[in-house]
């Protein structure tokens, strides 16, 4: 089977992490081996889920689901390792004073490691990974951009050698619709969606990929219209300001879908659940992604 490699972003803190959690669930749960994977130095999820330890080799959470959090840097010397295959010369080439330096000074190589790792199973390069599908807890927007514009940058580089011809082969699979799948989690406000449908554009202009939207944390209220006009005369009572408050609130949510859906052609929607516990929360998400 093809591996899928699924990208969660968006702007910061609208619910990636979430997000990202329920859809990796929701995938294992349809039997498939799924590796949620954050990037960057800090893991979220081994707080959230109260995990021992999160790190570059994954570890299982749930059946048939498992999470792993990547740096730049171990991207990096795995990718080194591989080459060099001998561990020992791999770590001289590595721990060198002017290599440590080449790494922290050439712009997007710690990102471009990233995404040759995210793309090494399609791409039958490096360590075999043996999963299914990737769920990435990516970054949010704007350094999400500056990761997927690591490779062309390195190919305009350097046009010839493995270098070049690694990068040609990570942007082949970026734009593969059929492996690769972007996921933009907004909220229903101006700022979120106005980031995510610049990000969407950007998308379908560089790759020539059709983004989702995950619309989050939206008000679900069951209360018919007329019982909110009702408590809306009471206009000297916390009640009836809040029923105000409420009506506005969905309205404005209305037009926010209305927006979105000019550029989105698919779109989910998540409540926003009035839950605490993490695995419950992620639980209910799960339900709303089709
Ligand atoms: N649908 C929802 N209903 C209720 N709470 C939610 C929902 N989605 C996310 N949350 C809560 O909102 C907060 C932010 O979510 P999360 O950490 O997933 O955002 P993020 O986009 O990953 O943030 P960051 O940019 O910091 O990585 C968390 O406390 C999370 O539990
Ligand atoms: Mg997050």
């Amino acid at each position: 089977m093809q591996q899928e490699i699924h990208f969660v972003t968006g702007k910061g803190g609208v619910g990636k992490s979430v997000i990202a959690a329920a859809l990796a669930l929701k995938l294992s749960r349809q039997g498939k081996k799924v590796l949620l994977v954050e990037l960057g130095d800090q893991s979220f999820f081994k707080d959230f889920f109260d995990l021992a330890d999160v790190g570059f080799q994954p570890v299982e959470i749930k059946p048939q689901l498992s999470v792993a959090l990547w740096t730049g840097e171990a991207c990096l010397r795995e990718y080194a390792q591989y080459l060099i295959k001998v561990e020992s010369l791999a770590k001289l080439f590595f721990d060198n004073a002017v290599m440590k330096a080449f790494i922290n000074i050439a712009p997007g190589l710690p990102e471009l490691a990233m995404l040759g790792k995210i793309t090494s199973g399609p791409r039958k390069y490096g360590p075999p990974m043996n999963f299914d599908c990737l769920v990435v807890d990516a970054f949010a927007t704007g350094h999400f951009k500056a990761l997927l514009a690591a490779p062309s940058g390195m190919a305009q580089a350097v046009q010839i050698g493995p270098m070049g011809e690694q990068s040609r082969s990570i942007i082949r699979v970026l734009r593969d619709q059929s492996i690769t799948k972007y996921h933009i989690v907004s909220l229903p406000e101006e700022l979120p969606l106005k980031e995510s449908t610049e990000l969407s554009e950007y998308l379908k202009n560089e790759f020539s990929v059709e983004p989702s939207l995950v619309m989050n944390k939206v008000l679900d209220v069951n209360i018919p219209l007329s019982s909110l006009k009702n408590a809306e005369t009471q206009t000297s009572s916390d009640l009836g300001l809040f029923a105000q408050y409420l009506e506005q609130q969905l309205d404005r949510q209305q037009s926010m879908f209305k927006q979105a859906g000019t550029n989105f052609k698919t779109i989910v929607k998540v409540p926003l659940f009035f839950e605490t516990d993490p695995w419950k929360l992620v639980e209910k998400a799960v339900e709303k992604i089709p």
